[in-house]
């Protein structure tokens, strides 16, 4: 098959980009969008600090935008995200009573997914809990006002508000195995299995140097998936964009059944928040760079 979603499909996955919907009405922009790709997350559209600015006034326009545009090319969503320390409007940050805060996730939760309901493929219902270099939770104002309870809160809300969308966590630096913060979330997973709390995948974001994925990238992802959860590569983006590095992230997934998809974090070099790094597979000019070639040739 010629393009990255065709290839993906072919053996059950898919393959996705972020999207602003600033820029769907670039041409060159959008002709690669819905040529190459049949998954998409919306770049920061679906943040706390664009979807609530201000408690209780709700502003989906821009994600709506890219949800039309994805709607009528065929293409599914990834919903990102529900809950994260970051793009975080100051009024959430200042609260300082756990039932306020409470009240305020569980409405942000509801009121996003309610309105996306039966559109979105899987959320990222809690983004970046884990602190670099640790097995606990990172400080938050969901962490220290609510407690290490905030994420099994969110995940109950989410799937009350909508049973058939897939629940991730997601998370940057959990793709080395032996890393403390792989371990970290691990142990949450498996302790929400056990105890049934709901989650159905895991995202690794796999932001990567130049070296790409950890030689350990395929064992994390299929110990995870052994756990019972779907496995994803959310926000693939990779510094100078070598082949190789490209090649082995597609081969890791693809080695593992769980792993149900890929998604890079934009188009162009042009497009992508590490603009200086050229980390993304095609160039300023929308032409296909080796990387291109490399992912194509290992879906
Ligand atoms: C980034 C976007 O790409 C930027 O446009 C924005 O200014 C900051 O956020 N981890 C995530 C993504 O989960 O939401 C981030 O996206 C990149 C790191």
């Amino acid at each position: 098959s010629g393009t990255l979603g065709a290839a993906a499909a072919d053996s059950g996955r898919y393959f996705g980009t972020a999207v602003a919907a600033g820029k769907l009405g670039d041409s060159t922009y959008s002709t690669i969008l819905d040529r190459e790709f049949n998954m998409i997350t919306p770049e920061n559209e679906m943040k706390w600090d664009t979807t609530e600015p201000s408690r209780g006034s709700f502003n989906f326009g821009p994600a709506d935008q890219i949800v039309g545009h994805a709607t009528a090319h065929g293409q599914r969503m990834r919903g990102h995200t529900l809950v994260w320390h970051s793009q975080l409007p100051g009024w959430v940050s200042g609260i300082r009573d756990a039932n306020t805060l409470r009240s305020v996730m569980d409405n942000h939760i509801t009121t996003e997914m309610t309105h996306f309901k039966g559109k979105i493929y899987a959320w990222d219902v809690v983004n970046e809990a884990f602190a670099d270099g640790s097995t606990q939770h990172r400080s938050s104002v969901f962490q220290d006002v609510l407690g290490n309870g905030f994420i099994e809160e969110a995940f109950r809300t989410a799937r009350a508000a909508d049973p058939s969308a897939k629940l991730c966590y997601n998370d940057y630096n959990i793709e080395n195995w032996t890393d403390a913060k792989t371990q970290g979330v691990y142990a949450m997973v498996k302790d929400f299995k056990s105890r049934g709390v709901p989650i159905d995948c895991v995202g690794f974001q796999s932001h990567f140097g130049a070296g790409g994925p950890p030689a350990s990238f395929q064992t994390t992802l299929s110990n995870f998936a052994a756990l019972g959860v779907d496995v994803q590569i959310t926000e693939l983006d990779i510094a100078q964009a070598p082949s190789t590095a490209y090649a082995n992230t597609v081969r890791a997934c693809m080695n593992v059944a769980r792993c149900t998809g890929i998604t890079v974090w934009g188009i162009r070099d042009s497009d992508s928040w590490r603009s200086g790094d050229n980390p993304l597979l095609f160039d300023g000019n929308g032409n296909k760079k080796p990387a291109y070639d490399a992912v194509l040739s290992a879906l």
